[in-house]
């Protein structure tokens, strides 16, 4: 423990000049000195005991202001009147801060608390107790004067946290915010966001009776390869979310073509084709990174490694990192399910399939992570199984 609450008192602001606390101390002791000194003379009339009193009541009084750093002729002449002021309410905002408080030691050991943090934080000994094993070195912290922000949750409630490191005073202060309802916020949009966006993925696939979980675990394939192929975690979700999308444009495609069992003559295959673009062209209107992502993958699902797909025939790199992730995540899970024009798949059957099709259908090197890690696949597989 040894966390103090250092609250000073509203009357005791500082309201001495630089080195003024010295000079003063000095001069007590010179006062002190001088009377005792004139007292061991041999004093022997009134007058002269009258000024040993007098110079010892000053040595006091000018110590004492010392001591406090608070001179009352000061105060009630409105001398350093600024510097009182500041220093009565800087003495304040610590403990009485509306929002917590802690300030460590630059070994990263708590030395004050104020009562809001020891009621919303609880037993916080060290910094890691709060920031967890992404703490800054506190000695580095404290050296440089860092600056840094964490958001971190406790008991319910989200709090950014900002630090502070203070050179010269060997202590790192850490001030927390309430951001419980901003937070709440943000993730109800995105989960909202990410609702709207399956439900719409849900529609163009509803079209071509392709219904259960498909979407859902096309997202989740599509993160898995995401993470595997080395894109960052904002790019893996954005991916997560965009993939449902992929046939959207089937919202264009009409019925005959589209729920006929069997094989598509020439003027149908073509029809359906154009839902790649369609995709596209509904979704690249918007500016938003997400449906940005799924206009991509809209357009690039269909398209192969060996340039063969459809509607543009990019062939390689030149398709999307996340039309390759896509196609791939997508034609796993079609073969695996029932479809109009085709009944389910064996899983050696479909893992053939993928070995025969690395490097001409697909991406090799997605290929290969995907086999790699094939018990995460079928791990979302089983999870979202459709109901039978
Ligand atoms: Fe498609
Ligand atoms: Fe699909």
């Amino acid at each position: 423990m040894g966390a103090e609450q250092g609250v000073t008192s509203l009357r005791s602001g500082h309201n001495l000049f630089p080195y003024e606390r010295e000079a003063r101390a000095l001069i007590g002791l010179a006062l002190s000195a001088w009377a005792a000194g004139y007292a061991a003379l041999g004093v022997q009339d009134i007058a002269g005991w009258a000024v040993i009193a007098a110079s010892a009541v000053m040595a006091v009084y000018i110590t004492r202001t010392a001591l406090h750093q608070h001179c009352a002729l000061y105060a009630a002449l409105g001398i350093n009147a600024a510097a009182e002021r500041r220093s009565r309410y800087m003495a304040l905002l610590p403990a009485y801060n509306p929002a917590p408080v802690l300030a460590f030691d630059d070994q990263g050991e708590v030395r004050f608390r104020n009562e809001l943090a020891e009621g919303r934080f609880g037993a916080i000994e060290r910094l890691t107790d709060i920031l967890g094993p992404s703490a800054p070195d506190p000695q580095a912290a404290v050296e440089l004067g860092e600056r840094f922000q964490a958001t971190v949750d406790i008991q319910d409630r989200s709090y950014q946290l900002c630090g502070q490191g203070v050179p010269g005073a060997g202590t790192l202060l850490l001030y927390g915010f309430d951001v419980t309802q901003v937070v709440s916020l943000q993730r109800e949009m995105i989960s909202t966001q990410a609702d709207i966006i399956y439900r719409m993925g849900e529609i163009g696939e509803t079209r071509s009776e392709e219904v259960g979980h498909h979407v859902r675990r096309v997202a989740l394939y599509s993160r898995i390869l995401a993470e595997l192929a080395g894109l960052d975690s904002e790019a893996a979700s954005t991916l997560e979310m965009a993939s449902p999308m992929h046939d959207i444009g089937k919202v264009a495609i009409p019925d005959r073509v589209l729920g006929k069992p069997g094989k598509l003559d020439d003027e149908e295959w073509a029809l359906m084709k154009r839902h790649a673009s369609i995709g596209h062209d509904l979704l690249s209107r918007s500016s938003r990174p997400i449906l940005q992502a799924a206009a991509t993958v809209a357009h690039q699902h269909h398209e192969r490694w060996d340039g063969s797909g459809y509607p543009q025939g990019l062939a390689g790199k030149d398709i999307h990192i996340y039309g390759r992730i896509t196609a791939l995540a997508d034609v796993f899970d079609a073969l695996g399910s029932d479809r109009v024009y085709k009944p389910a798949w064996s899983l050696d059957a479909i893992l053939d399939l993928l070995r025969r099709e690395r490097g001409h259908h697909f991406d090799p090197a997605l290929v290969d992570a995907f086999l790699e890690h094939l018990d995460r696949f079928l791990a979302v597989r089983e999870q979202y199984a459709d109901p039978v």
